[in-house]
C-alpha cells in the first residue's frame, strides 16, 4: 500500500542529460572504399550517412562514464541540485544502471560497477540491463521502480552505452553499415512534484514487451554458455551480431506502431498532446513506415541516425541529450520514447520533461 501511495504522489523526473560520442567519424564513403557498398545504397536503405567508432582501448564503460559525468555536470550548471561539484553529486546517487549489449567484461563485473567505481558513487547500487536496443527503456523503468519503492532512495544515473564496433563483422555489408558507438545518460530524481493529476511531472507511464520466439533474428551466437569458444579452436572472426534484416524490419514497424498506440490509449491522450517522439535510431525507413501507418508527420519524430547510425542502447539517451541541450524540448513538454531490438524486446515511456 505504501508503494502505491508513494508512486502516486512523487514524480520521477529527468533533471539532466549527457552524451559521449567518439571523435573518429566514419562516413559511408569511407566504408565504400573497402566494402562493396555505396553512400547512395546506405542512405536510401537506412538514412545513415556516418557513424562514430571508438578507438582501440576504449570500452563501453569509458563512454558511459563520460556521458554520466556530463549529466552530473549539467545538473550542477543548471542549478537542478544543491550539490556544488560532480563529486559531491555522485555521492548522492542511489543507483547506477547501464544498458548495454557490449559489456566491458563477459558476465562479470558489470559495466555499471566499473562506472560506479570511476565516478566514486560510493553509495550506489550498480547493475547492467540487457534488453538490446530496448535497454534504456527497461533501465529507466527499473530505476523509477526502485526509487519509488524505497523512501530513502532519491537519485539514479541511467546510461545506455555501446561499442558495437567490437561485435560487428566488418566484412558483412548487410550489418556493418548499420552500427555506431556512443553513450547517453540521464540523471533522474524522485521529487515532490505530483506524478498524476494537475501539474503532474516526470515519468508517467512505461510499456515493456518481449517476444523471445524471435530471438534468432538478432543474435550473437558464439561466446555464451550455449556455444562457448573451445580450447584450441581457431576463431576466424570475433563473436559478432547476425541479423535477419527483413524479420527485424517487420517486427520493428509493428513494435513502434503498437507502442505508440498503447501508450496513448493507456494515458487517454492523443498524438497532438505529444511534443516529440524519440524512437530508437535503427533505421529511418522503420520510423517512416510506422509514421505513415499512424498518420504522424515526420517532424514529430526526432531522428539523428544520419550522424550516429544505430547505437543500440545509447540511441535514445543520446537523442534526449541532443534535444535537451539544444532546447528542442523544454520543461512541460510531453515526450514519447520507443525502443525495439534484440530479444526480441520493445517498449516505450511517456515523460513530462
Ligand atoms: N550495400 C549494397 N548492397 C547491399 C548492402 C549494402 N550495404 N547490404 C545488402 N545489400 C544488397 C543485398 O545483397 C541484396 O542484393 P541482391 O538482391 O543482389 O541479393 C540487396 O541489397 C537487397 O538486400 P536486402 O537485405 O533485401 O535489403 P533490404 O531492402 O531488406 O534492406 C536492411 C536491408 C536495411 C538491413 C533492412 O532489411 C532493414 O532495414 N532491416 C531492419 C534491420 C535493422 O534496422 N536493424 C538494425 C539493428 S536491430 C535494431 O536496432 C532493432
Amino acid at each position: 500500500m505504501l508503494f502505491v501511495m508513494e508512486r502516486c504522489v512523487m514524480a520521477i523526473e529527468i533533471i539532466a542529460t549527457g552524451r559521449a560520442i567518439p571523435p573518429n567519424r566514419v562516413t559511408n564513403d569511407d566504408l565504400a572504399q573497402r566494402l562493396d557498398t555505396s553512400d547512395e545504397w546506405i542512405r536510401s536503405h537506412t538514412g545513415i550517412r556516418a557513424r562514430h567508432l571508438a578507438d582501440t582501448g576504449i570500452a563501453s564503460s569509458d563512454l558511459a562514464l563520460e556521458a554520466g559525468k556530463q549529466a552530473l555536470a549539467q545538473a550542477i550548471e543548471r542549478g537542478m541540485v544543491e550539490e556544488k561539484t560532480p563529486e559531491e553529486l555522485a555521492l548522492t546517487l542511489d543507483l547506477v544502471i547501464v544498458g548495454t549489449s557490449t559489456q566491458d567484461f563477459h558476465g562479470t563485473p558489470s559495466t555499471a560497477c566499473v562506472v560506479q567505481d570511476k565516478l566514486e558513487a560510493r553509495n550506489a547500487g550498480a547493475f547492467d540491463v540487457s534488453a538490446a536496443c530496448t535497454s534504456f527503456i527497461y533501465g529507466l523503468e527499473s530505476a523509477a521502480g526502485l526509487l519509488a519503492v524505497n523512501a530513502s532512495r532519491k537519485r539514479a544515473l541511467v546510461i545506455g552505452a555501446e561499442v558495437l564496433s567490437r561485435i560487428t563483422d566488418w566484412n558483412d555489408r548487410s550489418t556493418c553499415i548499420l552500427f555506431g558507438d556512443g553513450a547517453g545518460a540521464v540523471l533522474i530524481e524522485k521529487t515532490a512534484a505530483p506524478s498524476s493529476g494537475p501539474g503532474r511531472r516526470g515519468l508517467l507511464r512505461t510499456v515493456l514487451g518481449s517476444d523471445g520466439s524471435g530471438r534468432e533474428s538478432l543474435i550473437v551466437r558464439r561466446g555464451g554458455s550455449r556455444a562457448p569458444f573451445q580450447k584450441g579452436e581457431v576463431v576466424e572472426i570475433p563473436a559478432c551480431v547476425e541479423m535477419d534484416g527483413r524479420a527485424v524490419y517487420t517486427f520493428a514497424v509493428k513494435a513502434v506502431t503498437d507502442t505508440i498506440e498503447r501508450l496513448l490509449a493507456e494515458e487517454g491522450i492523443g498524438l497532438n498532446d505529444v511534443a516529440r517522439i524519440v524512437p530508437h535510431q535503427a533505421n529511418a525507413r522503420i520510423v517512416a513506415a510506422a509514421g505513415k501507418r499512424l498518420g504522424i508527420t515526420d517532424d514529430k519524430f526526432f531522428l539523428n541516425i544520419e550522424e550516429y547510425a544505430n547505437t543500440s542502447s545509447a540511441s535514445i539517451p543520446i537523442a534526449l541529450d541532443e534535444l535537451n541541450r539544444s532546447a528542442q524540448i523544454k520543461r512541460g513538454d510531453l515526450v514519447l520514447t520507443i525502443g525495439f531490438g534484440g530479444g526480441l524486446t520493445y517498449g516505450g515511456n511517456l515523460i513530462i520533461w
